[in-house]
C-alpha cells in the first residue's frame, strides 16, 4: 500500500504533464486559428503580420520575421519585419549562405541558435544597421514544391530564455503554413496584376472608341481614389472602387460611334440611347463571376443625389456609395477634358461646379472630399 509521501510525486507529476498539455493544446490552437487566418486574408502583408504576431506569441519572441529569396540577385529580403526595429530592418538585404537566415536559406535546415555570439555563422549586420541586439534565433527554411523560398525567424525569447526544441518543432510546422501562405499570396498578386492590367487594355479600347474619352477611365480611377483613400484604408474596398472605376464607361462599347463622337446636341432619341451605357456596362459585368458584385456600382454611375438621376432615378443614400463616388470622379473629368460639343474648363471652374451642384446632382459629403484632397494633392 502507498503511503501519502509516495503520492506526492506522481501528483506533481500529473501536474507537469497537465500544464505540458495545456501548453500543447495552446499551440496547436495556435496552428489551426493561424489556418483560418490563412484562409480569409489575401492580402500578404496583413496576412503574415497576423501569423507572425501569433507565432511571436506562441514562442515568447520578442520579434520576429519573414525573408523572401531573390533568385536573380542571390541574396534574401525582409517581406515581415516585426519588432521595435522592423522598420529599418525591412530596407537589408541579407546574401545568400551569410549569416544564420542565409545558412538556413541555402542548406533547407530548421536551425536553433541559443547564443548568436557563440555560433560562427553569425553575421551582425542587421543588427549593427539597426541598433538591435539579437541573442538568440529560431529560423526555419520556407519550401513550396520541395523548393526553398524563403526563411521564418523569431528572435530573443523572452525573458532571457532559450528557444528550446519544443518551439522548433512547433515554428517548423507553422514554417510549413507559411510557405504556402507566401506563395499563395504571391500568385494571387501576380493574377490579381494579369487581371487588373487585362481589363485596362478592354477599357482603354473601348474609350479610344471615341477619341475625346481617350483615358477617360484611367483619370476617373486616379479622382475616385482620391475620394477612396480619404475614406477607408480598407484594401478591398479600395480595390473595388478601383475596378468599379476602371469599367464604369465599359458599355459604351455598345453605343455607336456616330452617337459618341458627334459634335453637336444629341437628338431626344440619341439621348435615350446613350443614357442606356450604364444597363450596357452592368450587362457586361454582371456574368462574370470576380466582378458581378460591382455591377450595382456601375450600373448606378449616373444617377444624382437629388433622385432626378439615371436609370433608376435613385436618390440620396440609396444609390450605392461607389458610384456616388464614381459620379464625382467622372464630372470633374467631363468637365475638364475637352468633348465633341465643347472646350474643357480649368481645374478651378471644374471643382467649383462640383461645388455649385453638391447636394443636387452630387453627394456633399464626397464633393467636400474630393475638393480638399485635390487641393492637397495639388500642393504637394
Ligand atoms: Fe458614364
Amino acid at each position: 500500500m502507498r503511503t501519502p509521501r509516495s503520492l506526492a510525486p506522481g501528483k506533481e507529476l500529473m501536474k507537469s504533464r497537465i500544464s505540458d498539455l495545456r501548453h500543447k493544446i495552446k499551440r496547436l490552437e495556435t496552428l489551426i486559428n493561424t489556418s483560418m487566418v490563412f484562409s480569409g486574408i489575401l492580402d500578404i502583408d496583413e496576412l503574415l503580420d497576423t501569423v507572425m504576431q501569433q507565432a511571436e506569441e506562441v514562442m515568447e519572441a520578442e520579434a520576429s520575421s519573414i525573408f523572401r529569396i531573390d533568385e536573380k540577385n542571390q541574396d534574401l529580403y525582409f517581406i515581415t519585419a516585426r519588432g521595435e526595429k522592423g522598420k529599418e530592418a525591412k530596407e537589408i538585404r541579407v546574401p545568400m549562405g551569410k549569416g544564420i537566415v542565409g545558412w538556413v536559406a541555402k542548406h533547407g535546415k530548421p536551425l536553433l541558435v541559443p547564443d548568436v555570439r557563440k555560433d560562427k555563422r553569425w553575421f551582425g549586420g542587421v543588427d549593427e544597421k539597426t541598433k538591435w541586439v539579437t541573442r538568440s534565433i529560431l529560423a526555419v527554411p520556407l519550401i513550396v514544391k520541395g523548393k526553398v523560398i524563403g526563411v521564418a525567424e523569431v528572435l530573443n525569447k523572452r525573458g532571457n530564455r532559450h528557444f528550446d526544441k519544443g518551439d522548433l518543432e512547433l515554428f517548423a510546422a507553422l514554417g510549413n503554413q507559411i510557405a504556402i501562405a507566401v506563395e499563395n499570396a504571391s500568385l494571387y498578386s501576380d493574377l490579381d496584376k494579369l487581371f487588373l492590367s487585362s481589363i485596362r487594355a478592354i477599357v482603354e479600347a473601348v474609350d479610344a472608341k471615341d477619341p475625346y474619352t481617350r483615358g477617360h477611365s484611367g483619370r476617373v480611377v486616379d479622382y475616385a481614389l482620391l475620394i477612396g483613400q480619404a475614406m477607408t484604408r480598407d484594401k478591398e474596398r479600395l480595390k473595388e472602387i478601383e475596378i468599379s472605376s476602371i469599367l464604369h464607361d465599359v458599355g459604351k462599347i455598345g453605343i455607336p460611334d456616330r452617337i459618341l463622337g458627334k459634335p453637336g446636341r444629341l437628338t431626344r432619341r440619341e439621348r435615350n440611347y446613350m443614357e442606356r451605357h450604364p444597363e450596357f456596362s452592368a450587362a457586361i459585368i454582371e456574368p462574370i463571376e470576380m466582378l458581378k458584385k460591382l455591377t450595382a456600382n456601375i450600373l448606378h454611375h449616373h444617377e444624382r443625389y437629388d433622385g432626378k438621376g439615371y436609370p433608376e432615378g435613385l436618390k440620396g443614400k440609396k444609390i450605392p456609395l461607389v458610384a456616388r463616388v464614381i459620379c464625382v470622379a467622372d464630372a470633374f473629368d467631363a468637365i475638364t477634358t475637352d468633348r465633341p460639343y465643347r472646350r474643357r474648363k480649368s481645374i478651378r471652374t471644374g471643382l467649383r461646379e462640383l461645388q455649385r451642384n453638391s447636394g443636387t446632382q452630387f453627394d456633399p459629403r464626397l464633393v467636400k472630399i474630393f475638393v480638399t484632397q485635390f487641393k492637397k494633392n495639388e500642393l504637394s
